[in-house]
């Protein structure tokens, strides 16, 4: 599909003001999106679990102007309090977007946001920002041209969210969703996510996702200069095979529910992505001492319980423990009784597999 098809041209409707409120999850990577090309074309596709309790909230009211602005038109409150240093990624977003949404300069907007997970928890919180405020803008479309299906009106939202944070169009749906084109997957693009069409087994039914908080602070290296890093990288080639491979493996996974293989892919998928940034130039290594011996607890766990408690990792300090539901309670004893003292101020969130973006008001 061309880009071009996304962009908005009808205008059916004349609407003054309105607002309108989304609620949208973060995900967590199986496969790893790491590495982009120019308009945030990813280097390899990649897939993940949607998540339930890590969340968004954003409302965005718009007032029409007397006269389109040159200048994007808009405020941001975080919690309530002003926050003007959300504004140049917000506005780099319009930018971005505005081709396929120009109707957003005609507007005076007011975006107020909060997340169900503290802001100084180390969470990204692009993935679930960026596509709530994604899906108010399409909102506004839709209320312009009622016509929009929702199918058109959910993939145009994920294409707009990928141009804000690339991970963030993998957020709208649930509880799998692929990102980027897979020649055994079908309907997958690089342009906009989409839910994992095939046969998914009950073993990964309401998985679990507890994530403990190992580094509270700034993320050390940005997504943006993490991505660039992969130019030149001289692993990179193999790399981005390496992440189709793993996919076409995940498919059998899935299928089978083999969650052994599950286990073995999706760590190694993770130490790959660190692994990225070790040799990269310049290089980072942005695990803590804290999450190796929370991966040598669970590898220690995981022989001799025989349970089915996994890791994996984004690009920071922070532990996603994936696991199935039915381990829940022996799972939970074990971070409450050897995982707990690695994270900062003993924080830790449970989470799980959600089914994607909510619209609340309109
Ligand atoms: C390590 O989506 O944050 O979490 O497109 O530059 O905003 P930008 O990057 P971002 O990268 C996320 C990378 C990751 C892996 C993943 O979620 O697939």
């Amino acid at each position: 599909m061309p880009t071009t098809a996304f962009i908005y041209t009808t205008s059916e409707n004349s609407i003054e003001k309105g607002h309108v409120t989304w609620e949208s999850p973060s995900n967590i990577a199986l496969v790893k999106y790491w590495g982009k090309k120019e308009n945030q074309i990813p280097a390899n596709p990649s897939i993940s679990f949607t998540l339930s309790n890590c969340k968004t909230i954003t409302t965005l009211s718009y007032k029409k102007l007397p006269n389109p602005s040159d200048e994007y038109q808009f405020e941001v409150f975080l919690e309530g309090n002003k926050q003007d240093d959300f504004k140049p990624k917000i506005n780099i977003f319009f930018k971005r977007i505005e081709q396929y949404v120009p109707f957003i300069k005609e507007y005076a907007f007011k975006i107020e946001t909060s997340n169900t997970f503290p802001h100084s928890s180390g969470i990204a919180s692009s993935a679930s920002g960026m596509s709530a405020l994604a899906l108010c803008v399409m909102s506004i479309e839709k209320e312009l041209n009622p016509n929009i299906t929702a199918t058109d009106f959910t993939n145009k939202a994920s294409f707009l969210a990928r141009l804000g944070s690339g991970s963030a169009c993998r957020s709208l749906e649930g509880d799998i969703v692929c990102w980027g084109a897979h020649k055994e997957i079908n309907g997958t693009s690089d342009l906009f996510g989409v839910k994992y069409p095939h046969k998914v087994h009950e073993n990964f039914k309401n998985y679990q996702d507890t994530i403990l908080l190992v580094d509270k602070g700034e993320k050390q290296v940005s997504s943006t200069v993490g991505h660039n890093l992969m130019h030149k990288h001289p692993y990179a080639e193999n790399r981005f095979k390496q992440a189709h491979d793993n996919l076409s493996k995940l498919i059998q996974v899935f299928k089978t529910g083999n969650l052994k293989s599950f286990i073995e892919i999706v760590e190694s998928e993770a130490l790959t992505l660190h692994a990225m940034m070790m040799t990269s130039l310049p290089y980072f290594v942005l695990m803590k001492p804290n999450t190796l011996e929370i991966i040598n607890k669970i590898w220690t766990f995981r022989e001799t319980s025989g349970l089915h408690l996994c890791f994996t990792l984004d690009a920071g300090a922070n532990v996603h423990l994936l696991y199935p539901e039915n381990e829940k309670q022996q799972v939970l004893d074990f971070i409450n009784s050897q995982l707990v003292g690695y994270c900062q101020n003993a924080h830790y969130i449970c989470d799980n597999v959600g089914f994607g973006a909510k619209l609340i008001s309109n």
